[in-house]
């Protein structure tokens, strides 16, 4: 898929999100990331009976898209059914650093609530590869 415009992400992560595995938490989420090439990857979350196993939508997102050849970014948006618009959770904002530092990305709610950050605001002073040049 090429070429969509934001509804065209929104829709995929709503569709995504319908899609998750979630029956622990009750929680679903859905996430839809487009590659800088344009295409869309889409992702929900994917939880297991051993808690820890589970997996975010927004990583299950990026796995995808990587899995299929694409590394970088410009925009995600995240889809769930909570009151208000949920930001990627700490995991997630460090794996989406390492491909793409300044994604925007927007959270959107099935109930109409909206918000967009820059994951340079949400993850200032993050970790990468770059500082792990020794002097
Ligand atoms: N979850 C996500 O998929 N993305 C986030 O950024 C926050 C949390 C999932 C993990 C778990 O399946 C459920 O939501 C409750 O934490």
């Amino acid at each position: 898929m090429s070429d969509v415009n934001i509804e065209d992400l929104e829709r995929e992560a709503e569709a995504a999100m319908r899609r998750a595995y979630a029956p622990y938490s009750n929680f679903r989420v859905g996430a839809a990331v487009r590659g800088s090439d344009g295409t869309v990857h889409a992702g929900c979350n994917v939880e297991n009976s051993s808690y820890p196993a589970g997996i975010c939508a927004e990583r299950t997102a990026i796995s995808r898209a990587v899995a299929d050849g694409v590394r970088t970014f410009t925009e995600l948006v995240i889809c769930t059914e909570a009151a208000v618009p949920t930001p990627p959770c700490g995991i997630c904002r460090q794996v989406l650093h390492e491909f793409a530092p300044m994604l925007q990305i927007t959270s959107i709610t099935t109930s109409g609530a909206r918000q967009t950050w820059r994951l340079d605001a949400l993850l200032p002073a993050a970790f990468a590869a770059n500082l792990m040049a020794v002097s």
